[in-house]
Parts: structure tokens; C-alpha cells; sequence
């Protein structure tokens, strides 16, 4: 019943807006413009994969590697009472490990609602014993914090008749039914609706499963089989909340419409993991670089690949070093805590990023074309140049297009000798160097490029 009544008032909002400006017509407003030089220079965000999966402890895509039925899954929400979860201690948290936004599953493939829907049933309120909006808590927290919140939101769903046609994942769920696509759009516009009204100004939204629409051959992805309506997606968010950055997890280019762009556990066109984003793709909007914390996304018990705090610096460095921020991941467990590991190695970050945080934030990709051993970033007319490799003697640099003022040690602010020639490029010696493990930054002040 609450389902009918929602539908029937929902149509008659939708259809009584002022008309949505077309994503093809996109114009950033000046506050957009703004959220995206912040979100550039923002460097550091925790992504959390929390949801009713995070009971089973097998990551956020159990439902469909298990074949879960519907109803069987439909089970799930009567055991989620998550009674150990605390937003602030997850914002404080993101903050002591230097992280400056949130970005949280709002709802996964899964279908099911982390927040209060009026479009469902099959929420957090009505189908848990918690009946608490966790996203709400966050937002209080987040606003309190100064942390920026943003939502993950999951075009593919696991759970509705109205996804239909179904994609190219799922097909082994028993008990999947056929409804409308124009329905499941109209229910993505009423949640994206609450998502931007009822949470207080939000960072963005972070789009995921286009790919599932794609047809496959088993090799390559071929056209999409429906229409996702992005121009009214998109328009509807930026009409609610001009600032909120769209962002879609669709392995392209950029659509028009789209505020910042994301590269899944892949470095900005490096295509490593084959189903990447190309490197002619990239586009002049900031960037992202999602990855795990283990191996895994959502809460996975049996998970033991946890990256050591080294690997986890390294990645942010190297993230940084192709202009780009790192949203790390962790899936929280079932009673709401992180895990005590994945707090550790947070909190380590957070130490080194106290002490060399101003070689991530607020800079840009370096001149350099990174190396395994050595990457670097940008602020103004200082370079950093990050070795990665402690056993590194020499620098060496063939291509070096700026002149060069001075060259010193970060950390002990020692002068370096370096030569630097047309023919040869730059050489610079860090022997006398007491090498970091982790990262030894070398600060490379340049002529004035202005
Ligand atoms: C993939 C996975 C999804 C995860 C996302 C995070 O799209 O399907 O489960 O949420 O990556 O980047």
C-alpha cells in the first residue's frame, strides 16, 4: 500500500517539476566548479561497502555468487542490527587517517536500501530491527567534521521486478521477476530525490553498474541493451543540489553531465586490469582511484589480503602522481565496526600523511612520467619527487621540462647535487641520503612557470 500511494505521489512530483536541464546541455554552475577544485585537491576518501551482505561476511556480491534466492535473501534485513555502530568514531576515524570525504553504499546491486525510502519497503527503517537511518547519522557526523558525504548508488539491482530487462549478472538468482524499466527509472529518480533532500548538502554521487546493461561475448563488451536516462539522472541531481558531483563507475569516457571521474583499482589509463579505462579517455574533470583495503569490498571474513600500511601509502602517492585522489575502501562489519586491522593501517596512513601531507593535497600530477621507483607530484613551482625504492642511488630524469632553481631533502632539508643537461636530462644524487623505507621525498624548486 505505502508502495501504491508512493508511486501515484510520485508521479505527479516528476511530472510537475520545472523542466530538467539536458546533460548534454551541461553547464558546471560556479558552485559545481568549486566542489571540483575541492574534490581535486581533497587527495584522500574512505569508501565503505556496508549492507545487509556484510551479515554473510562473503563480500558485497554474495547474492549473486551464491544464487541466492529472493526470498532467502529477503531474509537478510531481520538479522542487521549493526548495535556497535557509531558515525562519529567512523568520521573521526576517516579523519585521523587523513581522509577528507566519505563515500558510502546507499544502496548496492543487492537492492537493498541503507537509508529511509519512502520508494521501498525493503529499507534499513522498515526491514531491520535497527530502524535507524544510518546515512542520516553519518550526514550529522559528517557535517560536524567538516568531512564531505557522498553516495554510492547502484544503477543495477539484484532484488526489483521493474530492473528489467535484467542485465548480464544475476541470471543465476532464482526468483527474479518482470516489471518496466520506465518504473525502476521513476524509483532511481524518487530515491535520488530523498538521497538530495533529506541528507543535508551532499559531496556527490557515485553511480556503479552500467557495465551490467552491456552485452558480452565473453571477451569484449558490446552495446548497451537500455536507455538509463542519465540527461534526467544527472539533471535532477545537479537541479537539487548544483554543487553535488556525479560520478559513474562506467569504465568510459566521460558522459556529458559527469563531474569527476573514477578509475577502479586501476591508476588513471593504465588499464591493468583489462576492463579499465583507456588512457585516451581521461578527461579534464578531477579524478579518482578506487581500491580495497584487502582484497575485497564489502565485509569478507575469510579475507586475509590485507595491504600493509607501506602499500597503502604507495598507492596514495602513486594515485597522486597521475593528478589523482585515492578513495580507499573498507567494508565495515555486520555490528558496525570497522575491523581493528584495517583501523590500524588507517591510522598509520594518517601519520605519515601528518608529516608529508603537503605532497598529496592540493597538488596536482608531476612533470614526470612516473616509474616503479619513483613517482612525483606538484604544487606551484615545487616538485616533490617521491622515491619508492630505498635502495635508489641516482635519480635520473631524461626529460626535464622546466629549469631548475634548487634541490633539497624534504625531511632534513639538505642540498643535493644534481647535474642537469640538454643532452643527458637530470641527474640527481641522493647517496649521501639516509634512505626512508617508505617514500624519501626529494623537493625540486623550479624558475617560475607563471
Ligand atoms: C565494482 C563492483 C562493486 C563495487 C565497485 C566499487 O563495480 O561490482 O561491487 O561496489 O566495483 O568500485
Amino acid at each position: 500500500m505505502k508502495k501504491i500511494i508512493y508511486r501515484l505521489l510520485l508521479s505527479s512530483v516528476l511530472f510537475a517539476q520545472p523542466l530538467i536541464t539536458s546533460a548534454q546541455d551541461y553547464v558546471p554552475s560556479p558552485e559545481n566548479l568549486e566542489a571540483r577544485a575541492w574534490f581535486d585537491n581533497a587527495g584522500f576518501g574512505m569508501f565503505i561497502h556496508w549492507g545487509v551482505y556484510s551479515i554473510l561476511g562473503d563480500g558485497e556480491w554474495v547474492m549473486n555468487n551464491q544464487n541466492i534466492p529472493i526470498d532467502a535473501y529477503e531474509k537478510l534485513p531481520s538479522f542487521f542490527n549493526p548495535i556497535k555502530f557509531d558515525a562519529d568514531q567512523w568520521v573521526q576515524l576517516a579523519k585521523k587517517a587523513g581522509m577528507k570525504y566519505i563515500t558510502i553504499t546507499s544502496r548496492h546491486h543487492d537492492g537493498f536500501s541503507m537509508f529511509d525510502s519512502k520508494a521501498t519497503d525493503y529499507d534499513i527503517i522498515d526491514a531491520t530491527p535497527y530502524k535507524k537511518d544510518v546515512l542520516k547519522a553519518l550526514a550529522a557526523a559528517c557535517q560536524k567534521e567538516g568531512i564531505k558525504l557522498f553516495f554510492y548508488y547502484s544503477l543495477l539491482d539484484w532484488n526489483r521486478d521493474d530492473y528489467f530487462p535484467r542485465g548480464r549478472t544475476g541470471t543465476g538468482i532464482p526468483g527474479r521477476g518482470e516489471g518496466q524499466w520506465e518504473d525502476y527509472i521513476a524509483f532511481m529518480k524518487a530515491q535520488l530525490t530523498e538521497l538530495l533532500t533529506n541528507y543535508g548538502p551532499i559531496g556527490g554521487i557515485w553511480f556503479d553498474g552500467h557495465w551490467d546493461q552491456k552485452q558480452w561475448d565473453g571477451k569484449k563488451f558490446g552495446k548497451l541493451q537500455v536507455d538509463w536516462h542519465y540527461d534526467e539522472l544527472y539533471g535532477l541531481i545537479h537541479q537539487l543540489q548544483p554543487q553535488a558531483l556525479v560520478g559513474n563507475n562506467h569504465h568510459l569516457g566521460v558522459i556529458p553531465g559527469e563531474d569527476f571521474q573514477m578509475f577502479e583499482k586501476d591508476l588513471p589509463g593504465q588499464n591493468t586490469t583489462g576492463w579499465g579505462t583507456p588512457e585516451d579517455q581521461i578527461g579534464s574533470v578531477p579524478l579518482e582511484v578506487c581500491e580495497t583495503i584487502n582484497g575485497s569490498w564489502g565485509f569478507n571474513l575469510q579475507d586475509r589480503r590485507h595491504k600493509s600500511t607501506q602499500e597503502l601509502v604507495h598507492y596514495l602517492i602513486k594515485a597522486a602522481a597521475y593528478g589523482s585522489n585515492l578513495l580507499l575502501n573498507v567494508g565495515p562489519m555486520p555490528n558496525g565496526e570497522i575491523q581493528p586491522e584495517h583501523q590500524k593501517s588507517l591510522l598509520e596512513i594518517g601519520t605519515w600523511l601528518e608529516d608529508y601531507g603537503p605532497t598529496i593535497y592540493g597538488t596536482s600530477k608531476g612533470p614526470f612520467t612516473p616509474k616503479d621507483q619513483y613517482v612525483s607530484t606538484r604544487k606551484g613551482d615545487v616538485i616533490y619527487i617521491h622515491v619508492l625504492d630505498p635502495s635508489v642511488k641516482i635519480i635520473h630524469l631524461e626529460e626535464v621540462p622546466v629549469k631548475i632553481k634548487s634541490i633539497l631533502h624534504y625531511d632534513s632539508r639538505k642540498k643535493l647535487s644534481y647535474k642537469q643537461s640538454a643532452k643527458f636530462g637530470l641527474q640527481i644524487d641522493l647517496s649521501p641520503l639516509q634512505m626512508d623505507q617508505t617514500d624519501t621525498i626529494i623537493e625540486v624548486r623550479i624558475a617560475s612557470t607563471n
